[in-house]
């Protein structure tokens, strides 16, 4: 992480956990151990039907929250799906979009692309994920695979507005599996990420976008993993279920800086 250019970010995924109820649960838990420090900004991204329950339980409290997935249309015949400004006036501040999991049911770089500007258009800061397969890696192909994503994730987004995007690597292979990157492999493609971010932007605002690391990233491991230069934060999964546990990675993020 590198505070002086750049926000760290503690963001929770909570994909297909919880209801609403035990969302109101996880809140009343949370703040009762929050830490007061400001050092990093902390989302929480839930459910869409948790939403209302969450945004509530967090209203007078610094933590963001946010959805797991936006449909690109401002409106219309989309059954089931739910457009952007509607997460804004639920009180979402943040979107992920592109997770692995949600690629795996289909999901294109020219849909995340769309999702990514229908997110900025209303003020929305989608967190844009980003991660290899293990085939991927074992053929060497990592740092090409993920900067197709980041370029065509990314097209369209006009200069003044890259700031407001995050990015999150998140290996595939790591997700889920209890398999962190190491904090150097880790690194080695985050900072890739902000050099194609570099040569696409200026070397300014490529320096201010906050990258996370995402993929079994738990309250053992994050200190380390946020120790590197170019790693400004998590998108954490499983550890985000645990109150004790999230409190703890938010923790980690509470160290020195260069
Ligand atoms: P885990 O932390 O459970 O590996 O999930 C990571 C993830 O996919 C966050 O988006």
């Amino acid at each position: 992480m590198n505070r002086k250019y750049r926000k760290t970010v503690i963001a929770g995924n909570w994909k297909m956990n919880k209801t609403p109820s035990e969302t109101k649960e996880f809140m009343t838990q949370f703040k009762a151990i929050m830490p007061k420090g400001r050092w990093c900004d902390i989302a929480l991204c839930v459910p869409a039907v948790c939403i209302p329950a969450a945004v509530r339980a967090m209203r007078e409290t610094r933590v963001g929250i946010g959805a797991e997935n936006v449909n690109a249309n401002a409106s219309g015949a989309y059954t089931g799906e739910i457009a952007a400004n509607m997460l804004v006036d639920a009180g979402c501040k943040y979107v992920i979009i592109g997770h692995s999991e949600r690629r795996a049911m289909g999901e294109t770089d020219a849909d995340v692309n769309a999702k990514v500007l229908a997110a900025l258009e209303v003020g929305l800061v989608p967190i844009m994920c980003c991660g290899e397969t293990l085939e991927q890696r074992e053929a060497g192909i990592t740092a090409e695979h993920i900067a197709m994503q980041i370029k065509l994730g990314l097209q369209g987004v006009s200069e003044d507005k890259i700031r407001k995007v995050v990015i999150a690597y998140e290996p595939i292979w790591a997700i889920g599996t209890g398999k962190t990157a190491t904090p150097e492999q880790a690194e080695e493609v985050c900072e890739s990420i902000r050099t194609v971010v570099r040569k696409l932007y200026s070397s300014k605002n490529a320096r201010a976008i906050s990258i996370l690391y995402g993929g079994s990233m738990n309250e053992k491991n994050a200190y380390e993993l946020l120790a590197q230069p170019d790693i400004d934060g998590g998108l954490i999964g499983g550890a985000s279920l645990v109150p004790e546990k999230f409190v703890q990675i938010i923790e980690a993020a509470n160290q020195p800086t260069v």
